[in-house]
């Protein structure tokens, strides 16, 4: 997925900007938006991908049914997926229901997907309005019928859209991604249509369910759990991790920019070595 919006002649400025007045607003404007939250637009993550942890000990806290800090957790999904859109972030993925979450109870998984319909129902046109894609990742085949078909029409009404792709991982896990993509390389090696030696890394890539999308610059896991759970095993190679304590229903905007901003500061040398001075020392 290719996108030129980070730089200031950008997709906003061709859609919307009609003439120079209006450009040159345009153009302050987002230089004051990005100037109060602290953020260097020309380092802006691409690709932002959440594991949404710890709606169930919020609920348990509480003392109340763990469907409530789903419940909770939707509205976080909503407030999210407006920052996203308002830092310019290509592509959000929300790891919002995994293979292994089939296993829990009949009645959280028939709440959960519940939630889940009335979130697409609800922001179909919200997302339409703020130029945001839905896709989904993962085992759409297995999610009930209804949930299936308005994810479909949300995802033809939006498809059009450019600002945002709002990617939920759904019956996903990184390892039955892995093993459907074999599956289809080998069957293409079989029928003669792939030649074993041309398996490469971007072949794989092309395989999974992600395969149109950047790999995550930022995966983040909230509820102070640290580790991946099957989740963006192969895309997260290079990502840059961010854990926090902060249960998902209580993640807020503020912390997400600090995470951003934090980000920015990382020196991201994907396996290289870097050579900054004229002496050519390393570092
Ligand atoms: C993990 O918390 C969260 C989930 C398994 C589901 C995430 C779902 C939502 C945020 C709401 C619905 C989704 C959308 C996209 C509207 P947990 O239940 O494992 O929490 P715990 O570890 O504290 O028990």
């Amino acid at each position: 997925m290719k996108s030129d919006k980070h730089n200031i002649s950008s997709a906003d400025s061709v859609d919307n900007v009609n003439d120079q007045d209006n450009y040159q607003n345009y153009k302050s404007d987002r230089i004051q938006k990005f100037q109060q939250y602290g953020i260097d637009p020309s380092k802006l993550p691409r690709h932002v991908a959440i594991i949404m942890d710890g709606n169930g000990r919020w609920a348990k806290k509480r003392l109340m049914n763990r469907v409530v800090g789903h419940e909770r957790g939707s509205e976080t999904v909503r407030s999210i997926v407006t920052s996203c859109r308002e830092l310019e972030i290509d592509v959000l993925t929300l790891y919002a229901f995994s293979t292994e979450n089939w296993s829990r109870p009949k009645a959280e998984v028939t709440a959960l997907m519940g939630l889940l319909k009335k979130f697409i129902i609800s922001e179909r046109e919200t997302l339409h309005k703020q130029g945001i894609r839905l896709q989904i990742t993962g085992q759409k085949a297995r999610l009930p019928l209804d949930v299936r078909q308005e994810i479909d029409i949300t995802m033809s009404h939006t498809a059009k859209n450019k600002k945002m792709c709002l990617n939920l991982a759904l019956s996903y896990g990184s390892r039955e991604e892995i093993v459907n993509a074999v599956r289809k390389i080998a069957l293409k090696v079989k029928k003669g249509k792939l030649s074993s030696d041309k398996i490469t890394e971007e072949i794989i890539t092309e395989h999974l369910y992600t395969s149109k999308l950047p790999d995550p610059d930022m995966i983040i896991r909230t509820s102070g759990e640290m580790r991946l759970s099957n989740f963006l095993l192969w895309q997260s190679a290079y990502a840059e991790l961010f854990f926090t304590p902060t249960l998902w229903p209580d993640f807020k905007e503020q912390e997400f920019v600090e995470m951003v901003k934090e980000y920015q500061n990382r020196d991201r040398r994907f396996g290289k070595v870097v050579c900054s001075s004229n002496d050519g020392s390393q570092h």
